[in-house]
This record gives C-alpha cells, sequence and structure tokens, in this order.
C-alpha cells in the first residue's frame, strides 16, 4: 500500500480543498457512462453495484482474491511504505521506537494513539504487571496437552480457553470492559507462552514476578529453575524487548484481517485473538520464523547454498526460500534490517550461531540471483529473528509463540479500532458462484459415482 498511501495522503488535502477526483467508467455493454468518487486514491467498491444492465442485474462487483488490491478499512495504526521500505506505528518510524523505546511503551502508543506521559506509562505498567497471573484451572488446561504438544497449539488452545474464564468481555461495546480485557491479554500472554514451553520439557511452571520487566519476566518463566538464581544478561532482555516492539504490528496482514473479521461479529477479544494467533501460525505468516531455521539446519553447510538457491528455483514456487519475500515489502522489510543488527550484538554475548554463516550465504546469492531479484524477493523479519530466539535458548518450535506475544497488542489495537469505525459491519464478502445450477435429486442406488473423490 506504500506508495499509494503517499498519494492518498496528498489527495485527502486535495480533496479537503473540494477538488475531490472522479473516474469516469463507460459500460460497454449498456453504453451508460458513470462517474464514481476518488478519495484517498481509492473508488468505493459499492459505487460499482449501480452499474447495471437491467433491472434484475445485481449490479457490478470487483474480485480480488487473496485483497491484492482491496482496502478492507481505513486505519490510523501503521502506515508501511513497502516500496520505500518504510514502517511506522502511529506516524513513528520503527527504527526510532526500536531504538528509543520499550515495548509496553510501543504497545501503548499502539492501544492508545499516542506515547506515554511518565505517570500514563508508570500506570500501564502496573495494570499490565498485575494481570500477568493465570487462574489455576487454565493451567490444568495446559496440563491435559501431550508432552509433546506444540506450543502455537498450545497458546491458540489457551486463549480460546480464556474467554471462558472472562464471560463479561462479550461486552465489547464498553471502553472500560475493552480495556481489562487489553490489560488482561497483554499481561497473559508471555506467562501462557512460558507455561507452554515448561510443559513441552516437563518442566515446572515458573509463576511471574511483578518485580521484574515485561522481557525479563517472560525469560525468566521461560529458563529458572526453582533450584537456581536466574538473572538473564540485561543485553539479551533489551533484545528481546527489541524484537517484540518490531512484531508488535503490521496493519492489514493476515491475522489482523483474522483478528478483524471475527472481532466484526462482536466476537469476544479472547476468541478474536484464538483466530488472529491460528492464521500466525501458518509456514507463509508467523510460522517462517520456525521454517527458517528448519530450512538453515537441513541446508547444514554453507557449501551446500547453491544447490540449495537452485532447488527453489527449479521448484517454481513448490520449495520457497523460507524467510524471503514479502506481499507488501519490495525493496526491503526495515524490520529485517534492525533484527540482522542486532544478531551481531546477541551473538557477542551468547557465541555466534553457526547458521548465521548459511543464512548469510543464502541472502548474499539471492540477492544476486536473477530468480530472486525479478520477483524482488528480500530478507522477511524472520530470516534472522529465528537465529536470535536459538541463541536465547529458545527452541524452534516456540519461535511463533514469541511472535504472537507482542503481536497481540497490535491486534488489540486493531480490534478497537474496527469496533469504533462506524463504517464497519460484520465483515461478509462476496463470491462468484460458478458451481451447478438448480438440478434434480439422485437417489443412491442410481448415482454414477462420477465425483473427482
Ligand atoms: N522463495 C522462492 N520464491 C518465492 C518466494 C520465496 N520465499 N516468495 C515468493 N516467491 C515467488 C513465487 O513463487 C512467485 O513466483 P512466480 O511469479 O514465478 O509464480 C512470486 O515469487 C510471487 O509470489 P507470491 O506467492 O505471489 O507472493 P505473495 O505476495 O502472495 O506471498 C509471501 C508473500 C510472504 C507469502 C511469500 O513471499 C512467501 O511464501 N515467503 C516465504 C514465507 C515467509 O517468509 N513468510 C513470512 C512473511 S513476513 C512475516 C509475516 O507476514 O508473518
Amino acid at each position: 500500500m506504500g506508495t499509494v498511501e503517499a498519494t492518498r495522503n496528498e489527495q485527502a488535502a486535495t480533496a479537503s480543498e473540494g477538488k475531490a477526483d472522479a473516474l469516469t467508467i463507460t459500460d460497454r455493454r449498456t453504453g451508460r457512462v458513470y462517474e464514481v468518487p476518488i478519495t484517498h486514491g481509492t473508488i468505493r467498491a459499492m459505487d460499482l453495484r449501480q452499474i447495471k444492465t437491467g433491472p434484475d442485474d445485481f449490479g457490478l462487483m470487483s474480485y480480488d482474491p487473496a485483497f491484492l488490491n482491496t482496502a478492507s478499512t481505513t486505519s490510523r495504526i501503521t502506515y508501511i511504505d513497502g516500496d520505500k521500505g518504510i514502517l511506522r506505528y502511529r506516524g513513528y518510524p520503527i527504527e526510532v521506537l526500536a531504538e528509543n523505546c520499550t515495548y509496553l511503551e510501543v504497545a501503548y502508543l499502539l492501544i492508545y494513539g499516542e506515547l506515554p506521559t511518565n505517570k500514563q506509562y508508570e500506570q500501564w505498567v502496573h495494570d499490565i504487571t498485575y494481570h500477568t497471573m493465570i487462574h489455576e484451572s487454565l493451567k490444568k488446561v495446559m496440563d491435559a496437552f501431550n508432552y509433546d504438544a506444540h506450543p502455537m497449539g498450545m497458546l491458540i488452545s489457551t486463549v480460546a480457553a480464556m474467554s471462558t474464564f472472562y464471560p463479561e468481555a462479550h461486552q465489547v461495546h464498553d471502553r472500560k470492559m475493552r480495556e481489562k480485557q487489553i490489560h488482561r491479554l497483554i499481561a497473559k500472554m508471555p506467562t501462557v507462552a512460558a507455561f507452554a514451553y515448561r510443559h513441552s520439557v516437563g518442566m515446572p511452571y515458573m509463576y511471574p514476578s511483578n518485580a521484574l520487566s515485561y522481557s525479563e519476566n517472560f525469560l525468566t518463566m521461560l529458563f529458572r529453575t526453582p533450584a537456581e538464581k536466574y538473572k538473564p544478561n540485561p543485553a539479551l532482555v533489551r533484545a528481546l524487548d527489541v524484537l517484540f516492539i518490531l512484531h508488535a504490528d503490521h496493519e492489514q496482514n493476515c491475522g489482523t484481517h483474522a483478528m478483524r473479521g471475527i472481532g466484526s461479529a462482536h466476537t469476544d477479544p479472547y476468541s478474536a485473538v484464538t483466530g488472529a494467533a491460528a492464521a500466525l501460525y501458518g509456514p507463509l505468516h508467523g510460522g517462517a520464523n520456525e521454517e527458517v531455521l528448519k530450512m538453515l539446519q537441513e541446508i547444514g553447510s554453507i557449501s551446500n547454498v547453491p544447490a540449495f538457491i537452485k532447488e527453489v528455483k527449479e521448484g517454481k514456487g513448490e520449495k520457497r526460500l523460507m524467510g524471503f519475500g514479502h506481499r507488501v515489502y519490495k525493496n526491503f522489510d526495515p524490520r529485517a534490517k534492525i533484527i540482522k543488527r542486532m544478531a551481531e550484538e546477541v551473538f557477542e554475548v551468547t557465541g555466534r550461531n553457526p547458521l548465521l554463516d548459511i543464512a548469510l550465504e543464502l541472502e548474499r546469492i539471492a540477492l544476486q540471483d536473477e530468480y530472486f531479484v525479478k520477483r524482488k524477493l528480500y530478507p522477511n523479519v524472520d530470516f534472522y529473528s529465528g537465529l536470535i530466539y536459538e541463541a536465547l535458548g529458545i527452541p524452534s518450535g516456540a519461535f511463533t509463540v514469541l511472535f504472537a506475544i507482542p503481536r497481540t497488542s497490535g491486534w488489540l489495537a486493531q480490534w478497537q479500532e474496527m469496533l469504533e469505525d462506524p463504517e464497519q459491519k460484520i465483515a461478509r464478502p462476496r463470491q462468484i458462484y460458478l458451481g451447478q445450477g438448480e438440478r434434480a435429486f439422485v437417489p443412491m442406488e442410481k448415482r454414477s459415482g462420477s465425483s473427482a473423490r
């Protein structure tokens, strides 16, 4: 949406001066001519409905599988210019936020639209910190999972179960009630994520501590054993906090679209976050960070990189270079740039991850190769993040969980914006039906069995 967005801003200014643009459409079926207003570089799909061949015609629709060129909402949260590699939350460049803020400060910015004052920040941190405990019965829900359950599957199911603990969360039009669920969700995600990991390694759950920061608390719940003292390296705590900032929101991606779509039915936010997290789980979305690590392990050494690249190219889309490519970024992903730099800083503390050399070589070759250059495929946020998570001692199965924790603040900001947007209704796309017309029923004994299955 990048440059289009810039044009839109200019057009918004023009429109406000009363010089709005319009599109003239000639319908060759009828010879009729229509004027459709253009606002923010966009025409309204509903303006096409008036274009009919006759009174019984439903009216013209637009067809856009996978939403390649359709805006489903206006938003004031996150701005991306995919051609220039720009990402801003509420107007602040991601690089500036990563340099100067904590994750909770950024979460506040996403939810409320402004950076917090000292007093607001203290209250916010307090509200989040004092909601980090989870109900003991929820812990039992987690206990019921098999020892080898995927942490992301556990997280998704546990967040779904959470809605049964807070039935008042259904009051989605009550601002105060919404705020309470926002505190709970942002606060409890790290606890549930850490418990999912502890369950998978057979370790006792480590309860949250109010004395620790958001990221330090998460690392402590992950790694502290009851028998030992544990103090994570401050450089690693900061690295995790920056990773959380970089993953906090990304406008209308697959998971956020699920959050808004489910939320548009006025479903409670726990159920909506469950759907959003399920979308994130997919290997083409947040699940890619786990896939990158598997891919680097499969390649095994720098000398195997050219053969792997050849396989990807010959696979013609069957086999992908995981952590490469993006629907919106067509030049570089600004998050990947920050993460690549940060990886070096983390490795100074943890020691160099040998997979980094394979990743660097893969990137070097891919950036010169015509196949990737022509398709504008560059490393995305997931290409280097997995290497950092691994260096922090986090197993690859938990990588997407580390994406879901900070993305929760973005999902909730988008959910709230959707609920307060007077133009939004229950999400309900149209379809173009290409199946059978009405036909006569055939009893089972007379069916020919000619279906594909
Ligand atoms: N490796 C090899 N070829 C690729 C890749 C890749 N990673 N990504 C796209 N292509 C090719 C694809 O085969 C197609 O080629 P052709 O034009 O010959 O058919 C062309 O590039 C366009 O691909 P597309 O699938 O139409 O692009 P898209 O915008 O629908 O997909 C994407 C975007 C991110 C799903 C895709 O690039 C991909 O699958 N990447 C690997 C998975 C990944 O890293 N996902 C994380 C995305 S960033 C974080 C997040 O969103 O959660």
